[in-house]
């Protein structure tokens, strides 16, 4: 699959996932077989204030990501052009911007998937991406937001110059409600000719199998269900999948190079609650692993569990 000129790989990607998608976590699953890991949103407005080192810490990378795009959200094209230029981009392969996000405080600034409906603001908010930098632009949205409107969104944006479009088959209504429409996806891919990557509710490769069928996308994307089990990637693209348990050691061996063991500790509780949920043992492992008040405690508490 190709996203202007940019060549990638495969065509299964992992998605934005705030609060999960750092580089410990993008490093594993761009092992196991990711085509593009993509950061968690981070404010173009926050990058402008100089909230620099909140923002620099959604934005490391190792060289196991090979295509690497970052996410940012903005609802004004002046912040959206800063962004754009500022240093701590140049290590990323393509830049994406949220539609999509339904999150209320987001959507109360005009941001996220507020921008579906106002298409001439998420028009500006493309161009002014597009005029100032030679990377591919591309955009994540959903349906709508209250109503359906998805095909006429992703002209507009083709129109404004996004390079590849991602699709999340919900409205913002739906939030994370019933199954992501997967018809309505391919309603997308038949209209615009720019790549459409489609997202929602695949977890498996039967699911990644049966989206890329049924929506005719050039691309599909995970995000919950890459959570705790990265190994999707693997099973999907052919890889050799790897032990759990070593999985996790290096996701935390990677986070390691660049936060402090204080940060890790209380990040990664997100993910332990992932990994072991289900797991024979795992409601104990998690208990313990909540209560650990250092990171080394809690490397103990995973090496010794049987997962
Ligand atoms: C906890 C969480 C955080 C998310 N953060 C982002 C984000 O930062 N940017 C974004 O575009 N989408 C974000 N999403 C949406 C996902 O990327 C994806 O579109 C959605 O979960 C549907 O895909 P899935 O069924 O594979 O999970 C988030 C979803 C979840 C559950």
């Amino acid at each position: 699959m190709k996203i202007k000129d940019l060549e990638i790989k495969n065509d299964v990607f992992l998605a934005p996932i705030a609060g999960f998608s750092d580089v410990g976590f993008r490093s594993i699953c761009a092992q196991l077989g990711a085509g593009i890991t993509y950061t968690e949103m981070a404010s173009a407005k926050g990058l402008y204030y100089n909230h620099a080192e909140k923002t620099a810490e959604l934005l490391n990378v190792t060289d196991n990501e090979k295509i690497k795009a970052v996410q940012i959200f903005g609802s004004e094209p002046f912040f959206i052009t800063y962004a754009v230029q500022n240093e701590m981009l140049s290590k990323f392969d393509i830049v994406d911007i949220n539609m999509g996000c339904p999150v209320p405080k987001i959507v109360k600034n005009n941001e996220g998937s507020a921008l579906m409906n106002n298409i001439p603001l998420a028009q500006e908010v493309v161009k002014a991406a597009k005029n100032f930098t030679n990377k591919p632009v591309t955009v994540k949205m959903r349906l709508g937001f209250n109503e359906i409107i998805a095909v006429d969104f992703a002209k507009a944006m083709e129109d404004a110059g996004a390079d590849a479009i991602t699709v999340h088959g919900r409205t913002r209504k739906e939030m994370y409600m019933g199954h992501s429409h997967w018809d309505e996806i391919a309603k997308v891919v038949n209209a615009v000719k720019i790549p459409v990557i489609a997202n929602g509710d695949v977890c498996s490769k039967q699911d990644y199998l049966d989206i890329k069928e049924q929506t005719g996308a050039a691309g599909v994307m995970i995000a919950r269900g890459a959570l705790g089990n990265p190994n999707v990637f693997a099973q999907i693209t052919g890889n050799p999948e790897r032990p759990l348990k070593e999985l996790i050691l290096e996701h935390i061996k990677t986070m390691r190079l660049f936060h402090s063991d204080k940060y890790i500790n209380s990040n990664f509780k997100k993910h332990i609650a992932c990994y072991y949920k289900g797991k024979r043992g795992g409601k104990e492992v998690k208990a313990k692993a909540f209560e650990s008040s250092s990171l080394d405690e809690m490397i103990k508490i995973i090496e010794d569990s049987e997962i």
